[in-house]
């Protein structure tokens, strides 16, 4: 799907995919200081983390179910991980909707932001979909939970603390399948390597744009962590259609790609 076909938004400067749909319950606001956080673990910021981590699930959801809308032409094999990563998530939001309410919470509470959703659905090919959403993103929120449920455990909630557990085990399959498959379309395709380097790179801007400022603070009047977010990509700043093979692999290398960076250029 071309960019031209989509709805999009305009946040901080840059142009997004324009949010999904959510129950009117739903406050949907665009960056984090427009969000409620807490640092602690007060029992209204533990039905907050709850409530944001149970719309994140949603839009990894809704960012695997429209890739699948959005490139019908792809491997059915890709698709059927699709398929199944979507089931995935969607047990995902049942299991938190479940347990925010057991501790006293409901849809709604909080705003909600869908950032990777707006980032991630913006590109038009699905390996660079697959580079931000299960790459960078889940990778990323993969790292999280290797810490979040003992945080949990700590506070003396071990119910929180085994559920994080159990979606963390789901999450690794989404990685190591979109890794398999960015990897086989590249080399299939070399051409989508930029497709690859485009995503990365369109990530840094939009981190770059979304940053706050020191000091800024939510509508709590607590001071931003920018620890959700991934870190900027120190990309050369030519267009991308300047970008030399040595440039393009520094991009990759820098990414996180190793394996892609073709041989000699790993070994430069
Ligand atoms: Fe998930
Ligand atoms: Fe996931």
């Amino acid at each position: 799907m071309k960019q031209s076909e989509m709805d999009t938004k305009v946040v901080c400067g840059v142009t997004l995919r324009k949010d999904p749909a959510r129950e009117s319950c739903f406050k949907v606001v665009d960056t984090d200081a427009q969000m409620v956080a807490w640092p602690d673990m007060s029992p209204q910021s533990r039905r907050e983390r709850l409530h944001r981590h149970m719309n994140n699930e949603i839009t990894s959801l809704d960012i695997a179910a429209q890739c699948l809308a959005d490139f019908p032409d792809a491997p059915w094999d890709l698709r059927m991980q699709l398929a199944r990563q979507a089931w995935d998530e969607s047990r995902h939001v049942t299991a938190l909707h479940r347990r925010l309410k057991e501790i006293g919470g409901f849809k709604g509470e909080f705003p909600v932001a869908n950032f990777e959703w707006t980032v991630t659905c913006i590109l038009d090919s699905l390996v660079g979909r697959l580079t931000l959403q299960n790459r960078t993103f889940e990778a990323g929120a993969m790292d999280l939970m290797a810490r979040l449920p003992g945080k949990w455990r700590e506070a003396g909630d071990g119910e929180t603390a085994d559920l994080l557990d159990s979606i963390a085990a789901d999450e690794i399959q989404h990685v190591r399948f979109a890794n398999q498959w960015i990897r086989k379309l590249t080399s299939e395709d070399k051409r989508l390597l930029f497709k690859v380097a485009h995503a990365v790179r369109f990530l840094a801007e939009v981190n770059a744009a979304f940053a706050p400022a020191p000091g800024e603070t939510n509508v709590v009047g607590q001071v931003i962590a920018n620890a959700g977010q991934v870190a900027p990509i120190n990309a050369a700043d030519r267009e991308l259609a300047e970008f030399s093979d040595e440039e393009i692999a520094e991009v990759l290398r820098q990414a996180g790609f190793p394996a892609l960076v073709p041989r000699q250029e790993a070994q430069a």
